[in-house]
């Protein structure tokens, strides 16, 4: 039998397991790899043999066979129709609260912030959920989250159980971080941190597996869709615990309301598979995705992806047609996405994304202005094609959502700490609490409430009955 040209160059490696996968790589046409071997530090030699382990090469190979050998994943989504959504006023929306609060109390319900995301448009290092938000106590988003918990547990007298997704590149800061912050007062027990997968990021032409740094391989997470395999992963444990709905929300939304009970009233009323809600896009530019009706099922369809024309269009009331702008807080029923008699595990679309990175290939580094490097990954929403029964429901901009993305401009910190003083001064002053207003409806003076305090106006007034405020100065209340 002739031996392959690239098998006779093969590196030699001492340890059997090590030859075993440095040959797989070979085989995979993955050698460039090793280019550089001679080269390494014999601590850089072992860092990328255990990288190597870490990769599944069949699961790549097939991705990168069937996305970027193949024109076949580039198939464009047929035409797309507006969604019917429950908006602000349907009246289908009373009554169903209470049905969520007794699940709530139940503890049928966890709630699951996705946080494995790099972040790296905020320019923060570390976890984004670490960012200090709040004007004057410094508060972090994980904080923000952890105290609505904690008040919703108060209100129910029942404990919520808290999944936290990482990813590898933040887990252990994630950690360290909560219980450095002695998990910022939820009982330890109740919060799982658990780390989503990552793949390999390729280089786009040859689909090659890229280097972080000479001995270590260029790893990304593989989207906010993990959190599904994620939730299969861990579906026996959550059934154990008598949880059967799964609260989603993602960490950069300061707003995102923890388990709204009539959310949850709303799916249940419905059965629904997944229920999401959505707030009204007003500017055809504002870079959220938008659910749509594609056939008999709803998607949500990217604002990069959507056709000009459709994200421009207007119905008969002057509105935008597609409107129903996502601001990824789901309900999703676990018995969907990881039935208990699983054969075959729901399994999402992996999307492409393309980004300039640098890296370190052919014994140098790598950088470009264009976009040099593929990764791929699965987003949640994707489950919604594959389901018979899902909800839209319409939620209050401004009482829901002021996302954290970019250092500075849309998306920032600024706005989202004006979207926080607009909303906190508002329900201070239906308390009663005389402030002045500029124009954009920014107090004069910097206010900050703990969710702790209160989550909406009324719990809010009920609060300031015993409470003096001061007369001139920040109003902070925690
Ligand atoms: C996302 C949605 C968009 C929505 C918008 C609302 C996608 C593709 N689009 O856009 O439809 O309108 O949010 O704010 O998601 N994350 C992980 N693991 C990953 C990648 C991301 O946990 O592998 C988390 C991040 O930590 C973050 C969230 O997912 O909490 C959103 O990720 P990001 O990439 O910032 O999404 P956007 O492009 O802003």
């Amino acid at each position: 039998m002739k031996i392959p040209e690239v098998w006779i160059h093969m590196i030699r490696v001492e340890d059997p397991a090590d030859q075993a996968v440095v040959a797989k790589f070979y085989e995979a046409d993955q050698q460039h790899l090793f280019a550089d071997w001679e080269q390494l530090e014999s601590s850089q030699r072992r860092t990328l043999l255990a990288d190597l382990h870490r990769i599944d090469l069949g699961f790549l190979q097939q991705l990168i066979h069937d996305h970027l050998d193949s024109d076949a994943a580039q198939a464009p989504i047929a035409a797309p129709d507006p969604p019917r959504w429950i908006t602000l006023g349907d009246p289908i929306r009373s009554g169903v609260q209470q049905q969520g609060l007794e699940a709530l109390g139940r503890g049928e319900v966890a709630v699951l912030m996705v946080a494995g995301g790099v972040g790296t448009r905020l320019g923060h290092p570390g976890p984004k959920g670490a960012y200090p938000l709040l004007p004057i106590s410094g508060t972090t988003l994980f904080q923000m989250f952890a105290e609505s918990i904690r008040r919703l547990q108060k209100q129910l007298g029942k404990n919520i159980h808290w999944l936290i997704m990482t990813s590898p590149s933040n887990h252990e800061e994630t950690v360290e971080y909560f219980r450095h912050n002695s998990f910022h007062g939820l009982p330890p027990s109740e919060v799982s941190i658990l780390s989503q997968h990552q793949l390999p990021v390729l280089d786009p032409h040859r689909g090659k597996i890229l280097r972080s740094e000479p001995g270590r391989i260029l790893f990304g997470p593989d989207g906010h869709g993990g959190a599904i395999r994620l939730l299969q992963r861990e579906s026996t444990r959550l059934r154990e615990k008598g949880i059967r709905h799964i609260y989603t929300h993602q960490v950069d939304n300061p707003l995102a309301w923890i388990a709204d009970p009539e959310l949850v009233g709303l799916h249940l009323a419905n059965s629904s598979q997944f229920t999401s809600k959505a707030v009204a896009k007003t500017d055809p530019e504002e870079k959220v995705g938008v659910f749509c009706q594609v056939g008999d099922r709803m998607r949500v369809i990217e604002y990069s992806e959507l056709a000009e024309s459709d994200r421009n269009a207007r119905d008969e009331g002057g509105e935008l047609s597609f409107r129903a702008g996502n601001i990824a807080t789901h309900v999703i029923d676990l018995d969907f996405i990881a039935p208990a008699e699983q054969k075959t595990a729901l399994q999402l679309p992996f999307h492409q994304a393309r980004k300039s990175v640098r890296h370190w290939c052919d014994g140098r580094w790598q950088q470009s202005e264009k976009p040099n490097s593929v990764r791929f990954e699965t987003f949640i929403f994707d489950v919604l094609p594959l389901c018979e029964r899902s909800l839209v429901v319409e939620a209050d901009r401004e009482l829901e959502f002021a996302p954290v993305k970019n250092g500075t401009g849309v998306d920032s910190p600024d706005t989202s700490r004006a979207a926080l003083q607009k909303l906190w001064s508002r329900w201070l002053i239906e308390a009663g609490v005389e402030l002045t207003l500029n124009e954009d409806g920014i107090p004069d003076r910097v206010v900050e409430i703990s969710p702790l305090v209160a989550g909406n106006a009324a719990e809010l007034k009920r609060y300031l009955v015993d409470v003096e405020l001061p007369l001139e100065g920040p109003i902070l209340l925690r």
